[in-house]
């Protein structure tokens, strides 16, 4: 499997709190099946805003750490941005991260409002040829009350992102049968844990894939877990 959400750089977001929690938190991660991993710190204003070249080299300090541990799992870098008017000229100024350095931009919209920047920020990326991908569309209480919100999206060619940990009901009941709705009818793209700490999501990797299992069949399954996200990291685009 291949991840591409997570907030396993340490001193950063509300993630990992020092390099021995993301050097547990990889370990886990590689118990679980995980090959690769996208690093994907917040990047919200004024809150967290640690530059590309910080987050790159505490990811550096990480990998190599990784390798003398004999880890085999790669690394590598983006962001979850959260929906602000100025993405492009963060990922100029390299501000962000783009999703392993590819057209590919993981963004997040607020939980519980919808805003207007969702149709005009996605627009403009989607006209500077960035591929734009949603995170955790479940999450959102909109999206929770009327799932066609998420229409004009799919018309863009926008990707969507689902928390594996959505099936067990991490964030509510809501959330689980949104992201079941929206597996069902193969509108997920990718799944992926954002985790943000130990003995969390990784951990409970058995558990997720058997409910996964009852939902996502064969191809399906086989995309939304990692041939998706190796497109992701190669910069293919499939939509
Ligand atoms: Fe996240």
């Amino acid at each position: 499997m291949i991840d591409l959400h997570c907030h396993i750089i340490y001193d950063t977001d509300d993630g990992a709190k020092d390099i021995e929690n993301s050097i547990s938190m990889i370990k886990e991660a590689f118990q679980a099946g995980f090959t690769k991993i996208c690093c994907t710190p917040h990047y919200l204003a004024p809150q967290y805003v640690k530059s590309k070249q910080e987050n790159f080299e505490k990811l550096n300090i990480i990998k190599q750490r990784v390798k003398e541990e004999n880890i085999d799992i790669e690394l590598f870098l983006g962001n979850e941005i959260y929906i602000t008017n100025d993405i492009k000229e963060l990922i100029k100024t390299e501000e962000v991260s783009t999703m392993a350095n590819t057209n590919y931009v993981l963004v997040e919209f607020p939980m519980m409002f919808k805003t207007y920047l969702a149709e005009s920020e996605i627009n403009d990326l989607i006209s500077r040829k960035y591929n734009v991908i949603i995170a955790h569309p479940e999450r959102y209480s909109y999206v929770q009350k009327d799932i066609r919100f998420l229409d004009s999206l799919i018309q863009k060619g926008v990707y969507f992102q689902g928390n594996y940990e959505s099936l067990l009901g991490k964030y509510g009941n809501q959330a689980k049968k949104t992201l079941i709705k929206l597996i069902k009818e193969k509108k997920i793209d990718f799944l992926s844990s954002d985790n943000h700490k130990e003995n969390s999501t990784y951990t409970k990797m058995n558990k997720i894939i058997k409910v996964l299992k009852k939902y996502a069949k064969d191809e399906y399954f086989d995309n939304i877990t990692k041939y998706n996200q190796e497109k992701v990291l190669k910069n293919i685009v499939f939509k």
